[in-house]
């Protein structure tokens, strides 16, 4: 009986283990690299972002502000979403995955990192 009771401790202390253990492998999936130095275009390569995010299901200009293409440079800086002091902390970035309506909305891959490195290049309408 004792043996018995051993076994499933140890079987249990493997299984946690070998759980807890998963998770030191995940690493998170930061996409291509962005070289800062490389200029990002505006038009290119941050704008399509947010239509491939399905940011324009609400932002399209009807009520809220868009971010459809040809439209979404406008508003940023209408509504004051960038912060040139200190990129990781403008509002298109800290919003998306945020809670409540943008919970399911937010960026991937080097989405994030696309968006900042363009606004600390000085943001342009390029
Ligand atoms: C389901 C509809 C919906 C979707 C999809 C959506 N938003 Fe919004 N968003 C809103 C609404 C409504 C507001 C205004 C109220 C608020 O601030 O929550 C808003 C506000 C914002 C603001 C401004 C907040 C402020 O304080 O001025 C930003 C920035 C923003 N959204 C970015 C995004 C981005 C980027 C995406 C895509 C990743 C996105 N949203 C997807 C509904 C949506």
């Amino acid at each position: 009986m004792k043996a018995l009771k051993i076994f499933f401790a140890s079987v249990m202390l493997v299984a946690i283990a070998a759980t807890s253990c998963d998770y030191k492998y995940i690493t998170p999936d930061t996409g291509e690299p962005v070289d800062p130095e490389e200029p990002i275009s505006f038009t290119q390569q941050v704008e399509p972002i947010w239509t491939s995010q399905s940011c324009t299901n609400c932002h399209n200009g009807s009520g809220l502000f868009s971010l459809q293409q040809g439209e979404a440079y406008q508003s940023l800086v209408g509504n004051g979403l960038l912060d040139f002091e200190n990129a990781d902390n403008s509002k298109i970035v800290t919003v998306p995955g945020s809670g409540g309506l943008h919970t399911d909305y937010t960026y991937v891959s080097n989405q994030k990192l696309i968006i900042t490195t363009w606004i600390e290049q000085g943001a342009e309408d390029n």
